[in-house]
C-alpha cells in the first residue's frame, strides 16, 4: 500500500517566560533577552501535526483528520490554549517552556494517544518566522 503523510494544523495562544532558575539573573537576561521578562509574554502558536502511514484500502485514509483534530484538542490544546505555561501547566514545572521543549512535550503526549503504526512528526511555529520540528529522536 502507498504511504502518505497527512497534517492537521492547530492553533493555541499561550504565555511563557524563559528562565533557568539554576542560573543567575544576569545569565538569564543575557541568554533570553526579552523572553526573560519576569511578567511573561505571549505567542500565537501554530502546530502542524503530521502522521505518516499506509493508505487504507477500506477508507482511503491514513487517518481520519477529524479524529486527529479531536485527539490533538483533547491531549494538547485543552491543556495549553490560553494558559501560562510556566504557572498553569505541570509539564513545565521543571522544564523551560522553549518552543523546542513545548514541541517535545506535545509529541510525547500525542504519541501515547495515537495508533502505534502511524509515525508522528510535529512542526511548532512560535512566530511566523520561527519553528521547530520534532519526530521523536
Ligand atoms: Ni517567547
Amino acid at each position: 500500500m502507498p504511504r502518505c503523510s497527512v497534517t492537521r494544523r492547530v492553533h493555541f495562544n499561550a504565555a511563557h517566560r524563559l528562565h533557568n532558575p539554576k542560573q543567575s539573573d544576569e545569565w538569564n537576561r543575557r541568554t533570553y533577552g526579552k523572553c526573560n521578562n519576569p511578567n511573561f509574554h505571549g505567542h500565537n502558536y501554530e502546530m502542524d501535526v503530521t502522521v505518516t502511514g499506509e493508505v487504507s484500502g477500506e477508507t482511503g485514509y491514513v487517518m481520519d483528520l477529524d479524529e486527529l483534530k479531536r485527539i490533538t484538542e483533547r491531549v494538547v490544546l485543552s491543556r495549553l490554549d490560553h494558559a501560562n505555561l510556566n504557572v498553569d501547566v505541570p509539564w513545565f514545572r521543571d522544564v523551560i517552556p522553549s518552543v523546542e521543549n513545548i514541541a517535545v512535550v506535545c509529541w510525547r503526549e500525542l504519541r501515547a494517544a495515537l495508533p502505534a503504526e502511524l509515525a508522528l512528526r510535529l512542526r511548532l511555529w512560535e512566530t511566523p518566522r520561527n519553528y521547530v520540528e520534532y519526530e521523536g529522536h
